[in-house]
This record gives structure tokens, C-alpha cells and sequence, in this order.
């Protein structure tokens, strides 16, 4: 069947089973490579995505489940602070979870861009990490945060100055 969907703002269709995973649609129709395949059983959330923008897992999503959504993937976070807030303080070691995390990230802060500890703590609950970057992690975000926080009153004194 003939799915429509959107995929890092752009407008995709794609004819695959009604029940072929989003994970799969991703990295074999669309060529997204940056979400990753751990353990297809929502255990490990090294294939999370954010959905209609809510992290969720992508290796058990069928795709017609997700018709006429709105799919954000790793690939979509290239200019956005969180990116340069993980190299910054070389969150993350293995590079397989990293991009599940990233989005859990991404959706926290869509929702929240003053998070707290146990804020980001519970949005990273879904996400396996055994490296040790835990602490790192954190910082990154809490590093991204600031520098959205940054960039909204740069837009509100932007719009001040324009009324
Ligand atoms: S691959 Fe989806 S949760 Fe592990
Ligand atoms: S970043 Fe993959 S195990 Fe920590």
C-alpha cells in the first residue's frame, strides 16, 4: 500500500506492507541511516524518533500507524543546537544509541527548553547507555538548552524592536 507521511519536513510517499516497521521504511526506503536498530522490542531506544513530536520507537511502529505524521529523525538535528551542545562536551561514546537519545532529547526540549536534572533524567529513561557518558549527556543538554533559551530572547528582542 501507498503511505504518506512527513518526514523531517519534507512530504514522502512510500508503498510498503501496512505493517513494515517506521525503522525499516527509514533506513531502507528513505535512506536514513541515522536511527538505529538495537533490539526491536522497545527495550534499548537506539531507534527513537519523535512522532507528531513526542519520542517513540521506530523499530515497532508499523508504518500504517503512522500515516499523515509528522516523523523527525537524527538527520534532521544538524543546525540545531543540540548538535553542536553533544560535541561540545563528546557526549556519548558508542555513536549506536547516541541518535535515539539525541531525539529523546529533541522532543524534551520542543516541550521544555528549561529543563531540569530530573526532567532530562526521565526523558533519557527509554534510552539504553552502558558507556558511562551519562553526566556528559546531561551537560549537553542542559548546554543546548541555554542556547535555545539564548536564541528565543534574540527573537523577542528582534520582535520588540520591530513593533
Ligand atoms: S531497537 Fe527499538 S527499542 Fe531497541
Ligand atoms: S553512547 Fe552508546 S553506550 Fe553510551
Amino acid at each position: 500500500m501507498s503511505i504518506e507521511l512527513t518526514v523531517n519536513g519534507r512530504a514522502v510517499s512510500v508503498s510498503v506492507a501496512a505493517d513494515t516497521p517506521l525503522l525499516d521504511v527509514l533506513r531502507n526506503h528513505l535512506d536514513l541511516k541515522g536511527s538505529r536498530y538495537g533490539c526491536g522490542l522497545e527495550q534499548c531506544g537506539s531507534c527513537m524518533v519523535v512522532i507528531d513530536g513526542k519520542a517513540d520507537y521506530s523499530c515497532v511502529r508499523e508504518i500504517s500507524a503512522v500515516a499523515g505524521k509528522r516523523i523527525e529523525t537524527v538527520e534532521s538535528l544538524a543546525s540545531h543546537p543540540l548538535h553542536q551542545a553533544f560535541l561540545d562536551e563528546q557526549a556519548g561514546q558508542c555513536g549506536y544509541c547516541l541518535s535515539g537519545i539525541l531525539m529523546s532529547a529533541k522532543a524534551l526540549l520542543d516541550r521544555n527548553n528549561s529543563p531540569t536534572r530530573a526532567d532530562m533524567v526521565t526523558a533519557l529513561d527509554s534510552n539504553l547507555c552502558r558507556c558511562g557518558a551519562h553526566p556528559r549527556i546531561i551537560r549537553a543538554i542542559e548546554r543546548a538548552a541555554a542556547a535555545l533559551r539564548e536564541g528565543a530572547r534574540a527573537n523577542d528582542l528582534r520582535e520588540g524592536a520591530r513593533s
